[in-house]
């Protein structure tokens, strides 16, 4: 999805606000573009190419151009195809201010007549250039008078970067619903969407808040919110080490953050157990335990894998707490009428904190004045924000587009809070003892599983060339069946169907052939019995079957294709061993089928446009 970068300072701008934009290719973009001061002829230059970043770099490869000021963007389309003309920055009439823009302009097209009739030319489809045309029309010598007067007219989600000719030596920044920081350097600023772009210049930043305008100079920056009063907002330290953004000698980030599994378990339990009593700590949630105890309802809203995560999560809440629970794509809850009471508690589920769909679903559960609680992995991003209570996932950032560790990470909270919500309730101290133990022995099981890399990359060399596959499992592995087929659809570019295996009569099974292979979680527990009997349905019309067993089951191995054996742990835990080699099988057939593993083709890692 789209980034920022800009810089302010001493130094040449345009190595550092590429460096930045090449640490945000893996939000997933298609075109690229910067605005620069050029210090020596003092005007602004643009330049701008529809693809990789590597083509922006490539036009300053022989300049010599010096800028201490530079703003920077690479685009993920939405209005408008993805261009030359349509990359930003865009710039008004006269190229004297140019601007980047994440987010949306929903009253873009009223505005877009509006201006035209005032004598305004356009040169781009998108819905972004309407702000540099609005600004030009307020500008009187003072940019951030022309962005406030020009935003007050604006309905639709902004982070924003802009500089003129005509005020040079500042970058006017603002931000409402999509994501903004500075970083601080001495005499020297960078600003961004994302911590990554800035952390191996500083781990110093300053988050905008919605509504806020920053003035950034290469000496300080102010803040003020549209009504022009100053904020005063002291600065975060990011935790992020650079290191852990790299690959570390793997081949693709996908492959290094599934090796990262066991450690990631490791940080999201760390300190969280207590297993003589058999409790869950959750720091986040300290103060709204009482709350918690008076709950009757939960609602869990997210998207994607996270929504899947949640599927899961569900389960463990309904079966160790008996706290009636439901999981909404956040899509839906947001614009149908949801049923919420005072003892309902809203949990919004979310990687990057910033997915426009649960952070409005977010929105609409405060406006009804409930508890809103999150689990969000991005340290100070927006859901972590605004939500009362919440537990991170610590789960360090996730590059690769397609969400690996981080599933891991919510499922594995998801049991502590299961395990916090239940020993509230109804849950033993035995029953605790067990599942906190269990818990902790998680990290050794999966690195066992890991064991079976170069097994399960020869079963997808077996596979690559299916063109379909079905993904089934029951019960607690229902949602991991989806994430399966949703991880090998994402990586691979297959078809793949993920199905709760007691729906396959009602439909799926008139697709089995001996071209639609099965790939089937039937791990020892309550519903083995049920999975055993599908999968000799499928045998019995000459579909392949690779299934999901648990170690020792050696009856299934001869009645299928091919069989992943993953080690023992309780019912509520085990899609968390379970979904591993699910990713690894879409790892290695997407590789063998030369896909573009960390950023896959038309997606974003955090999606900030409903
Ligand atoms: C799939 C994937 C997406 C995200 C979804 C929600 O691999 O990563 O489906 O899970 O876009 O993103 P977050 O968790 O950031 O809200």
């Amino acid at each position: 999805m789209c980034g920022i970068v800009g810089y302010i300072g001493k130094q040449n701008a345009i190595p550092i606000s590429l460096d930045g934009l090449k640490r945000l290719e893996y939000r997933g973009y298609d075109s690229a573009g910067m605005a620069l001061f050029d210090s020596q002829k003092n005007k602004i230059i643009c330049v701008k190419v529809a693809g990789k970043v590597d083509s922006l770099e490539e036009r300053f490869r022989n300049s010599n151009i010096f800028s201490n000021c530079a703003i920077a963007h690479t685009r993920w389309a939405t209005h408008g195809i993805p261009s030359i003309k349509n990359a930003h920055p865009h710039n008004d009439c006269k190229k004297n201010i140019y601007l980047v823009h994440n987010g949306i302009i929903e009253n873009y097209k009223f505005l877009k007549e509006k201006l035209k009739e005032e004598g305004h030319k356009f040169y781009s489809d998108t819905d972004t250039e309407i702000l540099a045309h609005l600004i030009e029309k307020f500008f009187s010598g003072n940019l951030e008078e022309a962005v406030v007067q020009a935003l007050k007219l604006v309905k639709g989600t902004y982070g924003l970067a802009v500089i003129s000719k005509n005020d040079p030596g500042k970058i006017v920044a603002a931000r409402n619903s999509s994501p903004l920081l500075i970083g601080l350097g001495r005499d020297e600023f960078i600003i961004a969407s994302d911590p990554s772009a800035v952390v191996s210049y500083t781990k110093k930043v300053v988050y905008l808040e919605d509504g806020e305008v920053a003035v950034i100079t290469p000496e300080d920056f102010s803040i003020t919110n549209l009504r022009q009063r100053k904020i005063i907002r002291p600065h975060v330290n990011l935790k992020w080490d650079f290191e852990e953004a790299t690959k570390a000698g793997f081949p693709h980030f996908m492959l290094k953050e599934i090796f990262e599994i066991p450690e990631t378990i490791q940080n999201s339990t760390r300190g969280r157990l207590i297993f003589d009593e058999g409790l869950a700590k959750l720091g986040g949630l300290e103060l709204v335990l009482d709350e918690l105890r008076g709950i009757s309802r939960m609602v869990i809203c997210a998207c994607g894998t996270a929504y899947l995560a949640s599927l899961a999560g569900e389960y463990m809440i309904e079966e160790y707490a008996g706290l009636p629970t439901e999981v909404e794509y956040a899509s839906e809850f947001r614009y149908r009428k949801p049923i919420l009471n005072q003892n309902t508690a809203f949990l919004a589920v979310s990687q990057s904190g910033e997915t426009a769909d649960t952070l409005a679903a977010l929105r609409e559960a405060k406006r009804k004045g409930i508890l809103s609680l999150g689990v969000v992995n991005t340290v100070g991003s927006s859901v972590a924000r605004e939500t009362d209570a919440g537990v991170y996932n610590h789960a360090g950032p996730e590059i690769g587009v397609a969400s690996t560790k981080a599933f891991v990470s919510q499922l594995t909270v998801f049991a502590l809070f299961a395990l916090l919500l239940g020993r509230q309730r109804q849950l033993s101290s035995v029953m605790g003892q067990r599942i906190a133990k269990e818990i902790s022995a998680l990290p050794e099981k999966v690195k066992e599983i890991l064991k079976l890399n170069s097994q399960i990359r020869n079963l997808a060399k077996k596979y690559r060339d299916y063109n379909h596959f079905l993904y089934l499992g029951r019960k607690y592995n229902y949602p991991i069946a989806l994430e399966g087929a949703l991880k090998l659809k994402e990586i691979s570019y297959i078809h793949a169907e993920g199905y709760g295996a007691g729906e396959m009569k009602h439909g799926p099974i008139a697709l089995i052939d001996k071209n639609f292979p099965t790939f089937a979680i039937a791990l020892s527990d309550s519903v083995y019995e049920k999975m055993f009997s599908n999968i000799m349905e499928i045998k019995a019309r000459e579909g392949r079957v690779i299934v999901l067993a648990t170690n020792g089951n050696n009856e299934i191995k001869k009645m299928v294709d091919d069989v992943i054996y993953v080690p023992k742990t309780l019912e509520m835990l085990s899609p968390i061993l379970a979904v591993v080699p699910l990713q690894l099988f879409a790892y290695h057939i997407g590789v063998l089928r030369g896909c573009d593993i960390d950023k896959p083709r038309n997606l974003a890692k955090s999606v900030t446009v409903e």
